[in-house]
């Protein structure tokens, strides 16, 4: 017999070498306690959460809860059912409508995640003889995406616009073209030049979709997300979101102006055959979604948390994943695996959770540290952050 497992030896080896060390499990971390959006206990120390992509800090907002809180009481705590038959409350469409009114749109699908969003808008528009063309570093349910709907996959170099028109000169003029960008690249924080980009995909005959599941809430003059604020928000024919980042809960959406829009919702697997989201989940969103179009001054001040982050480390050292912030993730380039486990552990025992992320994942095989900030972090706890990155990394050796 064959071990199935065989295939992940070199996994398990990898994590051995560095558990052996005797540093931290970085991916077994448990929060006993959250006390705020940025403020968790962990192996029972108060500690700054910096890694929780909570950009918004949503998660304890009264009217949030208490929405959360009736939902539960009147409608129950699940639906037990596909959004296709049993599954579809009042409250879900309470929340489409609270997208469609967030992004502008004619059309709002919820999905159980964002995962499920990418899977299942790709999967189905993007079928057999289909191409897809991506950014290389594009997140996973778009690759999975991609591989469900068994359309050909063109990638092209991480957010360069002449490798993506290059890509699309190429193809058969009349095939059926679909460009999949996101806003924020979650890995560096950095963002796409999507007006430049979508210009070209135009130009080729290619329909565009977004993921703006790091930028939703934050970017943008109402929050819709990199493409409000290049200024071509109409040109994209599909938006994809999630509700786990800046809405504070779990879910995704489609958002679009496409007129045969309504006909996915028999045709998309990853909605049709799953159950939909809890009455108290919708109803979170909803409320939550509502009030980020009135979030301009919580945007303001996650714009200035960024920027000092990202300043402060760039002057004790540290390398960045970008020159400025351009989003609400500041990504810390470490040296290797080891010293970016060492680095994660020093930062957790000063008190400090930020994400660990290595290789596969990460673009060039690179181990970060990424920090994702909140509109409800201080000022006080942003220098606080700082100081504890100081002395963590004085400690491991990667800033003199
Ligand atoms: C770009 C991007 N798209 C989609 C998702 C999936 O979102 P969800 O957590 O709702 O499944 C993520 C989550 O990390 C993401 O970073």
């Amino acid at each position: 017999m064959t071990d199935l497992f065989s295939k992940f030896d070199p996994l398990i080896q990898q994590r051995e070498t560095l558990l052996a060390t005797g540093v931290t499990d970085p991916y077994n971390l448990v929060m006993e306690k959250v006390i705020s959006p940025t403020v968790a206990i962990c192996n029972g120390r108060e500690t700054i959460l910096l890694g929780t992509y909570n950009y918004m800090g949503m998660t304890f907002d009264e009217d949030v809860i208490a929405a959360g809180k009736d939902a539960l009481d009147k409608f129950g705590s699940g639906t037990t059912g596909s959004r296709v038959l049993n599954g579809t409350y009042q409250g879900h469409k309470e929340c489409e409508e609270a997208l469609k009114e967030f992004y502008a749109m004619d059309h709002a699908m919820v999905f159980s995640t964002g995962y499920q969003a990418n899977l299942g808008i790709i999967s189905t528009i993007a079928g057999k003889g289909d191409y897809v063309i991506l950014d290389i570093d594009s997140h996973a349910s778009i690759y999975d995406g991609c591989a469900m709907g068994n359309a050909e996959i063109v990638a092209f170099r991480h957010n360069d616009v002449e490798a993506l028109e290059k890509r699309l000169k190429r193809l058969p003029p009349e095939a059926g073209k679909l460009v999949v960008l996101e806003g924020v690249y979650s890995m560096l924080g950095d963002v796409a030049p999507l007006k430049e980009m979508i210009r070209v995909s135009k130009e080729n005959g290619a329909m565009v979709l977004v993921d703006e599941a790091h930028s939703m809430g934050f970017i943008g003059e109402h929050g819709r997300g990199v493409a409000e604020a290049q200024g071509v928000l109409d040109d994209v024919d599909f938006v994809i979101g999630t509700f786990s980042k800046s809405v504070g809960t779990v879910g995704g959406f489609c958002v679009s102006n496409h007129p045969k829009f309504e006909i996915l919702r028999l045709v998309c697997r990853p909605y049709v055959f799953t159950a939909s989201l809890p009455p108290s989940v919708v109803a979170t969103a909803a409320t939550s979604i509502r009030k980020l179009m009135h979030g301009s001054n919580k945007r303001a001040h996650l714009w200035e948390n960024s920027k000092l982050l990202h300043k402060g480390l760039r002057d004790l050292g540290f390398t960045l994943g970008t020159a400025e912030a351009q989003s609400a993730i500041i990504a810390v380039i470490m040296p290797d695996l080891e010293q970016g486990a060492m680095m994660w552990e020093a930062l957790l025992e000063e008190g400090l959770y930020v994400n660990l992320a290595r290789p596969p994942a990460t673009p060039a095989n690179m181990t970060l540290l990424r920090c994702s900030l909140c509109a409800e972090h201080s000022r006080a706890q942003v220098d606080e952050i700082l100081g504890r990155f100081e002395r963590a990394g004085k400690r491991i050796g990667i800033i003199g």
